[in-house]
């Protein structure tokens, strides 16, 4: 059994080849989505909500995040394993380095993502200069939902699509390995991820992103209330779970989800 590593992501990319991406926040479906397919699970802080109840992503803690990484960490044993670091956790890079110290050593992560651009680079620099993997986000950043107004597609004007290009260029600079965009029109996310070296992964950012994450729930059709416009229900025509991943990692790796109704312009 041959593990998922950003070489691995990266060899993918230059061969065309896509990349499934999912969440995941314990043991149990950890063994269902290795068993799927899926390359990468991303223990996203998502969990505020899936697993929690909560409202947004904001009341997350690095505790939460190192107990939920650890779980899957404990089932994992060939998906490359990221984890969010939580909303404020990163405001500095003495906090960043100790956030990633903590979700890399008692959480057992193999990357950590944070959000956001310009103001980020210290700590993604930092981070990298010390041997942490690193996946930047862009684009609709939900730690900053009272910020933005709301959760809203982002750089639909050329002002913040120019700024976004630097951004996801700068962030490569600084030593990030991945990049997610959400809630990017298509032609702008199609823009940056041709521009990049490194691999991009998508999420409501149109088809031609090098990869596509989404919420384990929402492809199972068990999120409560109104899905986003980019989430498919991979359960409806499945007769289990892993069958319904294994659905999500077929289409995405041949290019049949996302489809032109999940795409922002
Ligand atoms: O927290 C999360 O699950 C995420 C993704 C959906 C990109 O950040």
């Amino acid at each position: 059994m041959q593990e998922v590593t950003v070489k691995t992501l990266g060899d993918m990319k230059a061969r065309g080849e896509k990349i499934a991406v999912l969440t995941c926040y314990d043991a149990t479906f950890t063994h269902v989505v290795e068993a799927a397919g899926v390359d990468v699970i991303l223990v996203g802080d998502s969990l505020g909500m899936v697993m929690q109840g909560k409202e947004s992503t904001l009341q997350v803690t690095v505790d939460e995040m190192v107990y939920h990484t650890a779980c899957v960490a404990r089932a994992r044993q060939r998906c490359l394993l990221m984890a969010d670091m939580p909303f404020l956790s990163y405001a500095s890079v003495e906090r960043a380095i100790e956030t990633a110290e903590a979700l890399i050593q008692q959480g057992g992560a193999q990357m950590v993502k944070l959000e956001g651009g310009g103001q980020q680079l210290a700590a993604v620099h930092a981070l990298t200069e010390n041997g942490v993997a690193v996946c930047a986000h862009l684009g609709l950043q939900p730690q900053s939902v009272h910020k933005l107004g709301g959760y809203l597609v982002q750089g639909r004007n050329q002002q913040q699509a120019d700024e976004m290009l630097r951004d996801a260029m700068n962030l490569q600079n600084a030593g990030a390995q991945l990049l997610v965009l959400e809630c990017v029109p298509q032609i702008l996310a199609t823009e940056i991820t041709r521009a990049l070296d490194i691999p991009v992964i998508g999420i409501g950012a149109g088809r031609e992103t090098d990869a596509q994450v989404l919420v384990l729930q929402d492809i199972l059709g068990i999120t409560p209330g109104k899905l986003p416009k980019f989430v498919h229900n991979f359960m409806e025509d499945a007769d289990t779970i892993e069958e319904a991943i294994r659905r999500y990692v077929k289409a995405v790796k041949s290019g049949s989800f996302p489809t032109a109704d999940h795409c922002f312009t």
